[in-house]
């Protein structure tokens, strides 16, 4: 049976910000308008009406992550995965392996990211469940060499994601969250680490595009990576 789970990666430390709000642990426990990010993030995601949810930790952090969410979310169906180093994306996400089972499907998201609106609503999961594949969600930028870039037909096809070129190729920036088939996890087996020692995300999602199995979803409303001071002051006025 297809189940729908939510993998939130959860691990990063936030170098950029640390010291804001006198954080000194990470980035995910920082309070936005007094809740711990992580609680905000599964808030979110559980008005989207998604049930399982597998958090994704830092080998430092679990213990007072596990604390923190299980005491707000009591009745949730939490599952909780360490990553025991730091080493990307795809890696975080291939942590949930002991959760997933065949023909799941799965929706990453990165913890610090916010939307304005849902943007699962535009999903058509029982085509995904048929098709299997990849989804990314794009949002139109000013500045898309700070992020993973899109480069997208005139017909939508998705064309290839590069992660912060220097020179994009379009000004979607592939926001932090994705939806993939329960392959993605042998699929991560199969890359090799990025320039910067990583296992990307952009890397795991072009294996998809080369299979043309990788559709894109343009969000209209507004999205916040919140990964630094001026983006969470930003967050916490949209958020009022
Ligand atoms: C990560 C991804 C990048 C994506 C971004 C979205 O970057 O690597 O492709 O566009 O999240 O928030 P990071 O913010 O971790 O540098």
């Amino acid at each position: 049976m297809t189940k729908i789970k939510c993998v939130i990666a959860a691990g990063g430390l936030g170098t950029r910000l640390q010291g804001f709000r006198q954080n000194d642990k990470t980035k995910i426990l920082i309070e936005v308008n007094g809740t711990p990010m992580i609680n905000r993030q599964i808030h979110q995601i559980a008005k989207w009406g998604i049930e399982e949810f597998i958090i994704i930790t830092n080998p430092d952090f679990d213990e007072i992550i596990r604390e923190v969410t299980s005491k707000e979310f009591p009745d949730l169906n939490i599952n909780y995965s360490i990553q025991e180093s730091p080493k990307g994306i795809s890696h975080a996400f291939s942590k949930a392996e002991k959760f997933v089972n065949k023909d799941d499907i799965l929706i990453l998201v990165l913890g610090d990211n916010f939307f304005g609106e849902n943007p699962l609503l535009d999903v058509d999961f029982s085509k995904l469940e048929k098709n299997k594949g990849s989804i990314i969600f794009t949002k139109d930028v000013d500045n898309p060499n700070e992020f993973g870039v899109a480069e997208v037909d005139k017909n939508g096809k998705v064309l290839d994601i590069q992660e912060k070129p220097n020179n994009p190729k379009s000004n979607l920036a592939v926001v932090g969250i994705y939806i993939f088939d329960h392959l993605a996890i042998d699929n991560i087996n199969l890359l090799k680490p990025s320039k910067r020692g990583e296992y990307e995300i952009t890397d795991l999602i072009n294996i998809y595009i080369n299979q043309d199995k990788c559709s894109n979803i343009e969000l209209s409303s507004w999205w916040i990576d919140a990964g630094t001071p001026e983006r969470i002051l930003d967050l916490e006025t949209r958020l009022l």
